[in-house]
Order: structure tokens, then C-alpha cells, then sequence
């Protein structure tokens, strides 16, 4: 098999290369490097630079590399960024998605692995009311950009159906960590690198709420390590390769709630660093408690998360120290 991975040069896209290349697959990166860096390519893959809107060089792209499966990473993904530009995220995430498909489908490619998101679920029921989030948990997206993470599962599976295509939709927690210190993320959009961030500048991390009813009154959510969920899309590729016609919806997240106020506490421990937060007002929007329930993937693929919360921890903060040293303590 021949994998074209669209965002391969970004953050989680280089995680599935190297797990897919390490599994014996052939991958393709396809990516604009909008975000993405080139160097995160290893040697050995082929890196072809161009945009998913640009339906003429994906097709030539499935055709010079003879490929036999997608997996579409490529996309814009601050939540923020996309309230204020709806359009440019329509457009990014889901019409480029539609000119790839439309290559997908012209070409023949019988499988295609979609990149979804626990945005799509939103403020969800069951986390108000305390229980895990499966993939029947209403999808109620709050922000343009888990709209079109939704619409996005929508045209896969219309597209699938319509055309033969094995799909998978994996939806993921939050994700965290490197399996390598040059494969960390190097953005800022997360809990964890936000927390770095506050401690490398000797400024006390903030804690949006400790007034949610959780038990020690901070949000709780599900961390994902990057290198686990690599090894899920190895997992479900294969699955789609070998049963044509799987149409598969798959939350990944590692079903355990790690709160806010714990998360510091245990980055503090890994780091060194002893700067207690400060608590400032909610943010607008933020469910108290979202925790996947991974018992479909788990039945599915049997595919179960490795790592835990430290090794998240450990890792990211190697590959953030690579790029500031002076974050290190001492
Ligand atoms: N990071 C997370 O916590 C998280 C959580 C849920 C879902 N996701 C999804 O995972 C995927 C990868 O996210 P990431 O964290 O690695 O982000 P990233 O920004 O590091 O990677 C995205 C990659 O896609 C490329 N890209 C963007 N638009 C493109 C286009 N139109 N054509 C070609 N290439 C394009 C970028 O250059 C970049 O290399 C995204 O679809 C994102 O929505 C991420």
C-alpha cells in the first residue's frame, strides 16, 4: 500500500508517517506547509508541496505515486482563528476536502481516513451530566471550525457510500506529547504548551474557572499522547485496506478525565518549576468535563492508548526545551 498523507509535514501528520513508514507502509506527504515544516518529512518520503484545493496536483500527486489509500490530516484547526475568519475554514477544511475527494474518487482510491475532531461534539450532554462521550453523543459543533470538522464526517460518508470508498472518521481528544523531540508541536493552542509557555516566562499559568462542577472545580478532559494516536490511524488504515465498505465513526481519547488544576500540578513535577496559578474567570463556551469513551475503538480495532499523562508531559516538554532552552530550570 502507497498512503498520500495530507498534512504530513504538520504536528500529528508527522507522527503518522514515521508510524506508518515504521509499520512497513509506503507514505506520500502532501501538504501547502501553510503550518507544516518541511524538515518534519524524513528521508525516504516524498514531500510534494501543494494545496488540497488544488485538485489538478492531488491527481497528478495519486497518479505519480500509484497510491492506494488517503489519510487527510490537512486542515486549519484554531477554534479561535475560525470564528473570526468562517470563510477561509469553510474553505480549507471543507472544500478542500471536496476537490480531494473528487481526485480520491476520479482515481480510484479505495480508502481514505478523515481527520475529525472532539470539536464536533461541543458542549455534549453526557459531559454535563457526568458520563463519557460515545459516538452517539449528539454532535452540537460550537465553533466554525467543529463545523466543518462535522460537515467534513458528512462528505466522507456520503462520498464512501456513493462511491465505494472505505471510510474512517477518528475523532480525536486532546492531543499531547512527541514520540521525538523534533516531532513536538511547536504551536501554542493547547493546555500544555500554553502552561509551558507561562512557566518559561516566570509568569503563573492561569486556570479559566475553578468554579465548574468537577471535583476540584476545574474543566476535565481527555488527553491523547500523538505517538498512540499514530499507531490508531496505522491501525484503522489497515482496517479499510483489508474490508472494503468499512464506514467507520471512532472517538480516540484514552476514556480518563485529567483536570486542569491536575495537569499543572503534574507538569510542575516534570518541569521543575513550583509557580502555583492564578484563577481568573471562565472562558465562554468551555464544557466542564469532556471524556471520551474509547469502547468502540477498542471493539472495532482493538486498539487501546499506551502512554499516559507523564509520558505526554515528559515528551512535549523535551521537544519544548529543544526549541527555548532557557525554559529549562537550574
Ligand atoms: N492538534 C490537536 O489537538 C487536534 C485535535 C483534533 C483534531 N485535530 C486535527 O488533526 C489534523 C492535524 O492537526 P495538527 O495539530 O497536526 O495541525 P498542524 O497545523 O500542525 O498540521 C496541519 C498540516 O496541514 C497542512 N495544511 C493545512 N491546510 C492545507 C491545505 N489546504 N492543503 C495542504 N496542506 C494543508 C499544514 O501545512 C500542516 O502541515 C487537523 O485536521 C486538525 O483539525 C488536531
Amino acid at each position: 500500500m502507497t498512503w498520500l498523507i495530507t498534512g504530513g509535514a504538520g504536528y500529528i501528520g508527522a507522527h503518522v508517517v514515521r508510524a506508518m513508514t515504521e509499520a512497513g507502509e509506503r507514505a506520500v506527504v502532501y501538504d501547502d506547509l501553510s503550518t507544516g515544516i518541511a524538515d518534519r518529512v524524513p528521508d525516504g518520503v516524498p514531500l510534494v508541496v501543494g494545496s488540497t484545493l488544488d485538485g489538478e496536483r492531488v491527481a497528478r500527486a495519486l497518479n505519480d505515486h500509484t497510491v492506494t489509500g488517503v489519510v487527510h490530516l490537512a486542515a486549519k484547526k484554531q477554534v479561535g482563528e475560525s470564528v473570526d475568519l468562517p470563510l477561509h475554514y469553510y474553505r480549507e477544511n471543507v472544500e478542500g476536502l471536496r476537490v480531494l475527494l473528487q481526485a480520491v474518487t476520479a482515481a480510484a482510491v479505495p480508502s481514505f481516513v478523515f481527520s475529525s475532531s472532539a470539536a464536533v461534539y461541543g458542549m455534549p450532554s453526557a459531559a454535563r451530566e457526568g458520563a463519557l462521550v460515545t459516538e452517539e453523543t449528539p454532535c452540537v459543533p460550537m465553533s466554525p471550525y467543529g463545523e466543518t470538522k462535522l460537515a467534513g464526517e458528512w462528505l466522507v460518508r456520503a462520498t464512501g457510500r456513493a462511491h465505494g470508498l472505505s471510510t474512517a472518521s477518528l475523532r480525536y481528544f486532546n492531543v499531547a506529547g512527541a514520540a521525538a523531540p523534533e516531532l513536538a508541536d511547536t504551536g501554542v493552542f493547547n493546555l500544555i504548551p500554553m502552561v509551558f509557555e507561562k512557566l518559561t516566562e516566570g509568569v503563573p499559568p492561569r486556570v479559566f474557572g475553578d468554579d465548574y462542577p468537577t471535583p476540584d472545580g476545574t474543566c476535565v478532559r481527555d488527553y491523547i499522547h500523538v505517538a498512540d494516536l499514530a499507531e490508531a490511524h496505522v491501525t484503522a488504515a489497515r482496517r479499510l485496506a483489508a474490508a472494503p465498505g468499512t464506514d467507520l465513526t471512532l472517538n480516540i481519547g484514552r476514556g480518563e478525565g485529567v483536570s486542569v488544576r491536575e495537569m499543572i500540578d503534574r507538569i510542575n513535577e516534570v518541569t521543575g518549576h513550583t509557580l502555583a496559578p492564578t484563577v481568573t474567570p471562565r472562558r465562554p463556551g468551555d464544557p466542564p468535563r469532556v471524556v471520551a469513551s474509547a469502547d468502540r475503538i477498542a471493539a472495532e480495532l482493538a486498539w487501546k492508548a499506551k502512554y499516559d499523562v507523564h509520558d505526554m508531559i515528559t515528551s512535549a516538554w523535551e521537544g519544548w526545551v529543544r526549541l527555548r532552552p532557557e525554559a529549562r530550570r537550574g
